[in-house]
């Protein structure tokens, strides 16, 4: 930098103006500290030199970085908006390569982490952020001002992982409109397959209530895992985001579910070592290791997963810490495919529930244990409590009261035939794949109607 303060003052100020006015499809680079505008000429030769490896690309970069670090670290709180505008809309769409957002420190980043809050914070100044929300504001944050979110999987599901600024993976995103299910999917293709397989009636009411619903269902879930004591579920609500803010610019927020994320976790499939569909071996040509999944870490899946009908549990939705071979927590993620209105009836919907209730696995072929059969027993008693729980999670977040109640019904069901299962009938894990229709779900409810009635006359 240069050697005077005013000189130094100059160089800034100078640099703050460059980035300010910064249109599309400039490239900038730095020399002796001070940003400019390539020329044209300079452009092509820039970007010749990136096509062959050369390294004046690298150069340029490093030399720009520098110098961008530098007016970031320099930059003084003045007028708020001011500040905003040039965090939120100015810088927030260049390349990670030459802005690295963790530079952003002291009252600068409180500043900006304050003007997200303003709405909420002028009527509770007082009162703390709860994790959740700390949480967020750190991702939001960071989203805003520019850094990228991961997109998970084949991308079809409009799905996010935000980080914070300094690049921790913070949680998991999901649209109102962009799950895989839906018939507004912004992915076109999966918009027509879904509108075509909706219109000849194929997917039971999936493609009606359940897909553009996700993230209510991912809510729920988490809601219904809370109240029933189970902490298999991170922590789960419903938020506004935009989640690509650095291109569109901040304040075309949609509504979506947003989930803590759990680190150091592998999928149940490697865990367990099973594909997707819990069939074959991951290696084939080796002998299938199962590892021991603890008994009170398979009974909570299987009640969770009970409780929320949930269509979506292949080995790639639940993950397991562990340490060395033995497994110590389950997290269970996508419940999204979940709550729906009508029991499975569909075939497309048989065969996605209860994805795990297979002989082969050793967790599945044993009956529940004395102390989950208690639980379940507790989750039966309390049933209508849970029923007017989920019912409020989906009306107010705007589904209709006759399915809301709908889907709460069916969870009733659900838990009563489970309470059959377990505490009449006594019957091994994986046989719960032959409940799952309503006929099924009705049977075995009339079955237990009979031995409760036989109970009291005794
Ligand atoms: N809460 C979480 N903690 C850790 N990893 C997560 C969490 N949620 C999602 N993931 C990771 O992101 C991937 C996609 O998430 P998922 O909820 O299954 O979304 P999708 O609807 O795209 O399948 C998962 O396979 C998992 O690796
Ligand atoms: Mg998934």
């Amino acid at each position: 930098m240069s050697s005077t303060v005013s000189n130094e003052r100059d160089v800034f100020y100078h640099n703050v103006d460059v980035l300010e006015q910064r249109k599309k499809g400039d490239i900038f680079y730095s020399k002796n500290g001070l940003l400019k505008k390539m020329s044209f000429v300079r452009k092509l030769l820039f970007v010749a030199s990136k096509v062959f490896y050369s390294s004046y690309f690298n150069q340029v970069q490093s030399n720009l970085k520098d110098t961008i670090n530098w007016v970031v670290n320099n930059s003084k709180v003045g007028d708020k908006k001011v500040v905003s505008n040039f965090f939120f809309n100015k810088l927030a769409p260049l390349s990670e390569n030459i802005y690295d957002r963790s530079q952003i420190q002291g009252k600068t980043l409180s500043v900006l982490r304050d003007s997200l809050t303003e709405e909420n914070s002028q009527k509770n100044n007082a009162k703390k952020l709860s994790e959740f929300n700390e949480e967020f504001l750190d991702a939001k944050l960071a989203t805003y001002l520019g850094v990228r979110p991961v997109k998970p999987g084949v991308g079809n599901s409009e799905s996010y992982i935000l980080k914070d600024i300094n690049h921790r993976k913070v949680g998991i995103f999901k649209t109102s409109t962009g799950d895989s299910l839906s018939r507004k999917s912004p992915f076109l293709p999966l918009r027509i397959r879904n509108q075509f397989l909706y219109f000849i009636g194929f997917g039971g009411s999936i493609f009606k209530h359940v897909a553009g619903k996700c993230h209510i269902s991912e809510v729920a879930s988490y809601k219904m895992a809370k109240k029933i004591g189970s902490e298999s579920i991170p922590i789960t609500k419903i938020v506004k985001l935009d989640p690509l803010g650095y291109r569109r610019g901040k304040g075309k927020e949609t509504d979506g579910s947003f989930q803590l994320f759990v680190p150091n976790t592998i999928e149940a499939k490697e865990f367990l070592n099973v594909n997707k569909n819990y069939v074959k071996s991951t290696k084939p040509k080796k002998r299938r290791i199962e590892k021991k999944l603890p008994k009170p870490l398979a009974e909570d899946l299987i009640i969770n997963d009970v409780i929320e009908g949930n269509m979506d549990r292949h080995a790639e939705n639940w993950l397991i810490k562990a340490n060395k071979r033995k497994a110590k927590k389950i997290v269970l993620i996508d419940g999204g495919i979940a709550f729906s209105p009508t029991h499975a009836n569909s075939i497309f919907e048989t065969h996605k529930l209860y994805r795990w209730a297979t002989f082969k696995l050793k967790f599945a072929q044993k009956r529940f244990s004395p102390e989950a059969k208690i639980r379940i027993k507790e989750i039966y008693d309390n049933r209508f409590e849970l029923k007017d729980d989920l019912n409020k999670v989906y009306i107010s977040n705007g589904d209709k009261e006759y399915v809301a109640s709908k889907r709460a019904n069916r969870m009733v069901e659900r838990i009563e035939m489970l309470h059959w299962f377990a505490n009449v009938k006594n019957l091994r894990k994986y046989k719960l794949r032959s409940f799952i229709t309503s006929r099924q779900v009705q049977k075995a409810r009339k079955d237990l109607e009979k031995s409760e009635q036989k109970k009291s006359r005794s």
